[in-house]
């Protein structure tokens, strides 16, 4: 991280007291989950697809890392603050892989994503592995155009099944069985998914952090 990027000194969170958000996304399963989670708690929410921005390049080694280079680089271009969230899914049995490069390992050689062969590759990596621990992880930054930020992280842990299960959510929902349940987040509706979710837990940090 550079020293750019350092949290300043100050520790008090600083409050959002404004009307507009943006959300520094172009991933639809994720935008769709925070519009849910915000309702009508901000006035305007736009995504970075609104303002026309491409999504920058996620060139860091962990979750807030990424989270702040997309926040700071869309809080930047717009002149209003940005929320974004990066999140991966870490699995036990490949040592916490594909944890950061979640979305990588679905990426195709046409640059388009394709899940189903993301899903495949966990399921081959894992062979017949008993251990079938993983947990999604959510962070969420909260960028202003002065470089401030703040940050959160959620985690929700469970297991990997296979094969897939249902067709709502978005990405590994398909495989990921939470605790204290049988079904997948794919299998669930998203007001069901928000009750255990990474990113309803890393939501509900950051509405107590800086949405008093
Ligand atoms: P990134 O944050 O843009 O690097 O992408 C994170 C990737 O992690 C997504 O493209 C999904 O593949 C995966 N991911 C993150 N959150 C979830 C979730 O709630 N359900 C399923 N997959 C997720």
């Amino acid at each position: 991280m550079t020293q750019d990027n350092a949290q300043p000194k100050d520790k008090t969170p600083r409050a959002f007291t404004g009307d507009e958000l943006v959300v520094a996304t172009h991933n639809k399963g994720k935008l769709k989950e925070l519009r849910e989670l915000f309702g009508d708690k901000i006035k305007t929410m736009q995504s970075a697809a609104d303002f026309g921005l491409e999504s920058p390049e996620e060139t860091g080694t962990t979750f807030i890392e990424n989270a702040l280079i997309k926040a700071q680089y869309v809080a930047k271009e717009t002149g209003k603050p940005a929320l974004a969230d990066d999140s991966g899914l870490c699995i036990s049995a490949l040592g916490g892989d594909p944890g950061v490069y979640a979305a990588d390992w679905a990426e195709k050689p046409d640059g388009t994503r394709d899940f189903y062969m993301a899903m495949e590759k966990v399921h081959a990596g894992m062979g017949d592995n008993p251990d079938k621990k993983a947990y999604f992880v959510s962070c969420l930054v909260l960028a202003w155009p002065d470089g401030h930020y703040e940050a959160v992280e959620g985690h929700a842990h469970g297991s990997i099944t296979w094969p897939p299960r249902g067709d709502q959510g978005f990405g590994y929902d398909p495989i990921f069985v939470p605790e204290g349940d049988t079904r997948t987040y794919g299998e669930m509706a998203s007001a069901e998914k928000e009750k255990t979710s990474h990113r309803a837990i890393a939501f509900e940090k950051m509405m107590a952090k800086c949405f008093p």
